[in-house]
């Protein structure tokens, strides 16, 4: 069967990873005898290059007619990239949340699972890191602060900017079904992580995700404040399995609990709506400080292109060829330069390599 694939390289690091996860697709359809069709797609600081817009709707009827997207990061250094000097909504990450919005893709999973051979690459303590753990964060998406009013205004001399954090109780349910859904495959815990000590918002959102808890009798739920979340995140991560939370507190939890795993290099994402189609990308962003060399870690890409196998292509058993090749590789002592062991002693135990390497060795596994 041919599947077709909208690639997304962006910026950065991005064409440097994406190649590599492709890499792996063309060896997954050699090997099982399928057929991937790629078509590329601009998005990011080289659409703005190209056509002086982020995103084209161009962009968007390639995306929506693509049986799956494909996409590497987008964006550039904040502080110095003449993208920055643009109008917020010309500039690059504008483009991605328009196609997150434009293709409903409210439901954002990232699995973050620490590596048995990548515990040495973990900042935690032996003792805390234990047997390990395993826990898939589910991000709401399309809500929240990234998509309210917002608006920088001057009265009197005074500048003023105001953001706006809104749900409405039927953004919240859908994401919260998603959430004890997945927990239902999972070890049947979610954590619901709000600010409901404060904010409306969360408080509407406890509400909500207590009536979605009735209908899951067997998934045991807790609620946790998110500073409190910030915390046992680096106290005791194992006792977490789901954790369920709105679009900005998602966001910046799930970088925290990437480098628990060892990098953000190893964070893969799946951005999903209620249809197969779905758009998969590394949780981490276009790393301006080192693209261009060669050394970025694809393993979050390569993951996230798995789980475009598992969720969109229902390939199951595709995707855990690749799952196994990558835990085979970091089994076999090879390690991108952000998974070294921290502690120098450590270091001769494994060998360093490159971006491109990375991935031959996972097709290698296959
Ligand atoms: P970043 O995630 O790009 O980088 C943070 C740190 O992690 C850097 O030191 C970087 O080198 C490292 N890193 C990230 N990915 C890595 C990988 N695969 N291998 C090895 N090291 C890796 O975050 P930032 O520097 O805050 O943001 C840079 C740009 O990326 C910004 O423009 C931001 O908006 C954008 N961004 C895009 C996405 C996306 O496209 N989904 C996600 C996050 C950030
Ligand atoms: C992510 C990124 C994006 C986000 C940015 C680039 C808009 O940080 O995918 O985690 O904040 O959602
Ligand atoms: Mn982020």
């Amino acid at each position: 069967m041919k599947y077709q694939v909208g690639v997304i390289a962006g910026d950065g690091i991005g064409p440097e990873v994406v190649a590599e996860a492709q890499k792996v697709l063309n060896c997954v359809a050699d090997k099982f005898g399928h057929e991937f069709g790629y078509e590329d797609i601009l998005m990011g600081g080289c659409s703005i290059d190209a056509t002086g817009e982020p995103l084209t709707d161009h962009a968007i009827e390639q995306a929506l007619h693509s049986d799956a997207v494909l996409m590497g990061s987008i964006g550039g250094n904040t502080s110095t990239s003449p993208w920055y000097k643009l109008p917020p909504e010309k500039r690059p990450e504008a483009g991605l949340l328009k196609l997150r919005k434009s293709l409903n893709l409210f439901a954002n999973l990232r699995p973050a699972y620490l590596y048995e051979e990548l515990k040495e690459a973990c900042p935690l303590r032996d003792d805390i890191i234990g047997t390990g753990f395993d826990m898939m964060i589910m991000r709401e998406l399309t809500g929240g602060l990234y998509f309210g009013a917002r608006k920088t205004s001057e009265v009197d001399g005074v500048v003023t900017a105001v953001d706006t954090l809104t749900y409405t109780e039927n953004e919240i349910r859908r994401i919260a079904i998603k959430g004890f859904d997945i927990a239902m495959k999972r070890r049947k815990k979610v954590t619901s992580v709000d600010k409901a000590n404060v904010l409306d918002s969360s408080r509407l959102w406890r509400k909500i995700v207590e009536e979605v808890a009735k209908d899951y009798p067997e998934v045991t739920y807790e609620h946790m404040l998110v500073d409190n979340c910030a915390m046992q995140l680096v106290k005791d991560p194992k006792q977490f399995d789901v954790i369920l939370t709105e679009n900005m507190f998602g966001d910046i939890l799930s970088d925290e609990a990437s480098m628990v795993t060892g990098s953000i290099g190893m964070l893969s994402s799946a951005s999903l709506n209620d249809t197969k189609f779905g758009l998969y990308e590394p949780s981490g962003g276009s790393a301006p400080d080192i693209a261009g060399q060669g050394i970025a870690n694809p393993i979050a890409t390569i993951l996230s292109a798995a789980m475009m196998l598992r969720y969109s292509f229902d390939l199951d058993k595709e995707a855990d060829a690749v799952e196994n090749a990558v835990k085979q590789v970091l089994k076999d002592g090879y390690r991108t330069i952000d998974i070294m062991p921290q502690e120098e002693d450590k270091k001769s135990a494994v060998e360093q390599v490159g971006t491109s390497q990375m991935g031959d060795l996972i097709c290698e596994r296959i």
